[in-house]
């Protein structure tokens, strides 16, 4: 969470920082700020409350100018949302700016120490105490600000990536990462810094992902230069090409973006699937998993951690690795894995599986695996990103920016790929039959068109939400590979709606959940033709028996429930592993469209961010 920017160039910053902060806001939107020097000794700060609109307004009248600066936009932790906590924050003489996403554990010692020798503190926030260490070291050590920064990198524990300008200085920005994103975006003449590619793509293709301990000293007409921590050796600069374009970050005309990645599904899933099953139909192929079989044949166990919407694909692969691998799978909360001294031998299999690849939880999740002997290995959706980059190896899903908050395409992706792995690791073991395989694998390949099916359908469930919109409360019901469906639709409608919602095992309602079902209660029942078909359409008469209402997804063709239930959406026939793929659409649109109806940020609702850097 938070976002950073920086510019270093020709160009007037502001502009830049602005469109970075607007690229980045997904990270959090409760309050940001720029600042930039304008000639050596000016330094100029604006900081708002609330989007980056706000800022924009409230800079509008203000001197922009100014070739270097850097920008924030923010999701507190420490310090409510105000002009004063936003960042940058400054140095108390004023002389040094700093942007800072993470958090610094020991910030109350350092700020205790700091107050000693006379500093004053004028936010809330952890990040200031980092700011004031520096200009203290500067002081006393009569040092460079790299040096300075070097040295503080030192003494702050916790996470953090960093950008920090001296108003002495208008040619230099210093940059530092420990546990949190950091990319420089390396133009002619010119430098951007940024928590993710997407402020830099618009200016240039080629990045340096800085590392964990790393220290970039950014000059214009300079070349970039990386330190380790200790500030001693110049490191290797490795330069990435970036695939990615600036359509991928526009609405394309769609209302919200959030919108247009539910509707982009056919295209991200053919993208996430293209190259990986054979023409013949009868193989996967997934080189992470190939070049590891050894790995996967001999595990006892796999373990998946995850967080929020990943936590919910997490769930349905571990049905599909169980079904077709047979090997047991356990699925773990990565904020609560990290902490519960967990049992992992030799041999295990950690997958961590994250949309963004930044996740704390998640990242602190698979070092700790990883230390304690697993082979570790990522699916992920963001190319580069911290977790790709610390497990051994891993996956892409391949879907492109997901930029609304609310996660769409990235968990169909997540899904495809843990199908297309229970196959394929499967298919190695002979756990699985190739008829088998090759059935399923072709209706992978059906799912771009089925899905599309289903989106012809949303102006039904436009209308179907308009029902909805004023109802309290939500209950989600679905049972096998669909329960964590229902985990998933009532986890999109609490997001974006702010309606309470519950997702539950159909059957196991009766043991106290039935007793809130009334008529102003609505239940959404996943029924589709599975192996417990008949036993769902017991738990529909069993809610409708109390007079609840009941929204159904079915199976194309159902007769019986669509005689029970008050609305019925359908969804085409598919194997049945593969039902969450199509049942995902219907519970999308649902919520989508119930959050526009109450007038709600749908793409950046209260309170949340899409990438959650800290713990
Ligand atoms: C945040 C987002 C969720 C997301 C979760 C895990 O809470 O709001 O949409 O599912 O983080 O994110 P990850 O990037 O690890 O999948």
């Amino acid at each position: 969470m938070c976002g950073i920017v920086g510019y270093i160039g020709k160009r007037r910053a502001y502009d830049v920082l602005i469109q970075g902060l607007h690229r980045l806001e997904y990270r959090g939107y409760d309050s940001s700020g720029v600042a930039m020097i304008t000639e050596p000794g000016e330094l100029n700060i604006y900081k708002s409350k609330g989007k980056v609109s706000a800022l924009e307004h409230f800079a509008s009248n203000k001197d922009i100018s100014g070739t270097i600066g850097i920008a924030h936009t923010r999701w507190a932790t420490h310090g409510e949302p105000n002009d004063i906590n936003a960042h940058p924050h400054c140095s108390q003489s004023g002389r040094i700016a700093l942007v800072h996403n993470g958090t610094i554990e020991n910030y109350t010692v350092l700020k205790e120490a700091l107050s000693q020798q006379g500093f004053n503190f004028v936010s809330q926030t952890d990040t200031e105490v980092v700011v004031q260490l520096i200009e203290y070291i500067m002081d006393n050590n009569h040092c460079t600000l790299f040096e300075a920064v070097a040295e503080a990198t030192k003494r702050v524990v916790g996470a953090y990536a960093i950008a920090v300008i001296d108003r002495q200085n208008p040619r230099q920005i210093v940059a530092a990462r420990q546990s949190s994103p950091l990319v420089i975006g390396i133009g002619e003449g010119e430098y951007f810094l940024a928590s993710d590619a997407t402020p830099i793509i618009e200016y240039t293709n080629k990045v340096v992902y800085l590392n964990d301990g790393e220290i970039a000293v950014i000059e214009p007409d300079k070349e970039l230069k990386v330190y380790d921590s200790n500030a001693i050796g110049k490191n290797k600069i490795e330069i990435t090409e970036l695939q990615m374009s600036i359509e991928q970050l526009e609405k394309g005309g769609y209302p919200h973006f959030m919108l247009k990645e539910i509707f982009e599904q056919p295209r991200t899933l053919a993208d996430c699937i293209s190259g990986r099953i054979t023409a013949d139909g009868k193989r996967v192929v997934l080189s992470g998993v190939i070049e590891n079989r050894s790995k996967f044949l001999n595990t006892n166990r796999i373990i998946i951690v995850a967080c929020g919407t990943s936590w919910h694909a997490a769930l349905i692969g571990k049905h599909l690795i169980e079904e077709y691998c047979r090997i047991p799978v356990v699925v773990e909360y990565a904020s609560e894995f990290r902490y519960s001294n967990p049992v992992v031998n030799q041999g295990d299999i950690l997958i961590a599986l994250s949309q963004s690849g930044e996740t704390a939880d998640t990242l602190a999740a698979l070092e700790l695996a990883k230390q304690r002997g697993a082979f570790v290995f990522g699916i992920c959706n963001v190319i580069g990103s911290s977790i790709p980059r610390a497990t051994h190896s891993g996956c892409y899903i391949h879907v492109g920016p997901e930029i609304g908050v609310a996660s769409t395409k990235a968990f169909t992706g997540q899904v495809t790929v843990l199908a297309m792995m229970a196959l394929l690791i499967g298919q190695m073991k002979g756990t699985v039959t190739d008829q088998t395989v090759e059935k399923i694998a072709t209706d992978i390949r059906r799912i771009p068109t089925l899905i599309q099916d289903i989106l012809s359908q949303s102006e039904k469930i436009e209308d179907l939400a308009k029902i909805f919109t004023y109802a309290h409360n939500f209950l989600y019901l679905g049972r096998g590979y669909n329960y964590p469906s229902a985990l998933e639709g009532a986890l999109k409608l609490k997001e974006i709606s702010y309606i309470h919602a519950e997702g539950y095992p159909a059957a196991e309602m009766k043991h106290g959940t039935i007793a809130l079902i009334d008529n102003d209660m609505p239940s959404v029942v996943i029924a589709i033709k599975d192996n417990v078909y008949d036993k769902t359409v017991n738990n529909i008469q069993q809610v409708k028996a109390r007079g609840g209402k009941v929204v159904a997804i079915v199976t194309e063709g159902d007769t019986v429930v669509r005689n029970m239930a008050d609305y019925v959406i359908e969804v085409p026939e598919i194997s049945e592993c593969l039902t969450p793929l199509l049942t995902a659409i219907p519970l999308q649109l649902l919520a989508y469209y119930i959050a526009v109806n109450k007038g709600r940020d749908v793409d950046q609702p209260r309170n949340l961010a899409k990438s959650v850097t800290v713990e």
